[in-house]
């Protein structure tokens, strides 16, 4: 256990079901935190449909999870993309808990993926302002929080192999996930004078939903049934398996207590050995 009671923390992008956000939510509830679950709740035109976003339905049942563990729990709809929603995000949370210690920026897109000379500006921007704008927008508001606050802090961005590697047909989110680790960096190295600690985690594949999106796309374009697919990747991991939401959580649990209080500015791949610079 890591000694997180009473710690506020916020996750984005956590209101849905198998995600890692919910795994990040649940398993802060279970160290003591005062958890934000936070999503957008409701479509926003076709890049966000019902099928890829955490609905608020979804969101009231992680809370409701996290209260079970005995946590406090809220749930805040915010489209990480608007500074004005952000704001309020921050807000809220200090309404109902006084204080923001630990921002996860989770809420990612990574279903837009198209050959790079058909990539569409439109997919372009949606994922860089969702991936990489609206780390920038929660990381600005909770550190200006938090230096008020005075006692430091930890922004923690979940990034991906793809923040490491490149990958076909995913030029946006490869991008974006390669700036969440530079935006990483340089928080890192400005906010460390108010001892917050800015860290991001790389994750390889795990079938959350939207992991599951990328095992049909890729295996069509590979032209591999999805098993076959999937044990491709299995078999190219040193430790045999696909990641699990667990796997995430954890290092999330580490880097936010202070066993992490010397660990700032890196980027940590969690792959089973996949991924190693
Ligand atoms: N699953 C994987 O294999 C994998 C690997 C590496 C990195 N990641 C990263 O982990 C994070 C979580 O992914 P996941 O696999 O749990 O997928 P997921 O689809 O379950 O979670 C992503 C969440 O982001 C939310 N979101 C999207 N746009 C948003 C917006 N504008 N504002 C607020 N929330 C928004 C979605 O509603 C969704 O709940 C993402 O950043 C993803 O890039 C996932």
């Amino acid at each position: 256990m890591y000694h997180l009671q009473g710690k506020v923390a916020i996750v984005t992008g956590s209101g849905r079901h198998k995600g890692i956000g919910e795994a990040i939510v649940l398993r802060l509830a279970a160290e003591g935190c005062r958890v934000v679950v936070s999503d957008l709740g409701k479509p926003q035109g076709e890049e966000f449909s019902e099928e890829h976003i955490g609905t608020t339905a979804e969101m009231e049942e992680i809370a409701e999870a996290a209260q079970k563990l005995g946590a406090q729990a809220i749930t805040v709809a915010c489209d990480v993309r608007s500074e004005t929603q952000v704001e309020s995000l921050i807000a809220r949370t200090i309404e109902a808990f006084g204080a923001v210690d630990i921002l996860v920026n989770n809420a990612g897109v990574g279903y837009l993926m198209e050959p790079f000379t058909e990539f569409k500006e439109s997919s372009w921007d949606a994922v860089l302002d969702v991936n990489l704008k609206g780390a920038f927008l929660c990381s600005k508001h909770a550190a200006r929080q938090m230096i008020r606050q005075g006692t430091g802090g930890v922004i923690i961005n979940i990034a991906s192999q793809a923040a490491k590697s490149g990958f076909p047909y995913a030029a946006a989110y490869t991008a974006s996930k390669h700036g969440l680790v530079g935006l990483t960096r340089s928080n890192a190295v400005e906010l460390g004078k108010y001892r917050i600690r800015v860290n991001a985690v790389c994750p390889n594949h795990i079938t959350t939903g939207l992991g599951h999106w990328q095992n049909q796309f890729f295996s069509e374009k590979f032209g591999l049934d999805y098993e076959t697919y999937l044990q491709g990747i299995r078999d190219r991991n040193p430790l045999g398996r696909t990641g699990m939401v667990e796997d995430i959580a954890n290092a999330v649990a580490f880097l936010a207590s202070d066993q992490a209080s010397y660990i700032t500015g890196e980027a940590m791949n969690v792959s089973g050995g996949e991924e190693y610079h």
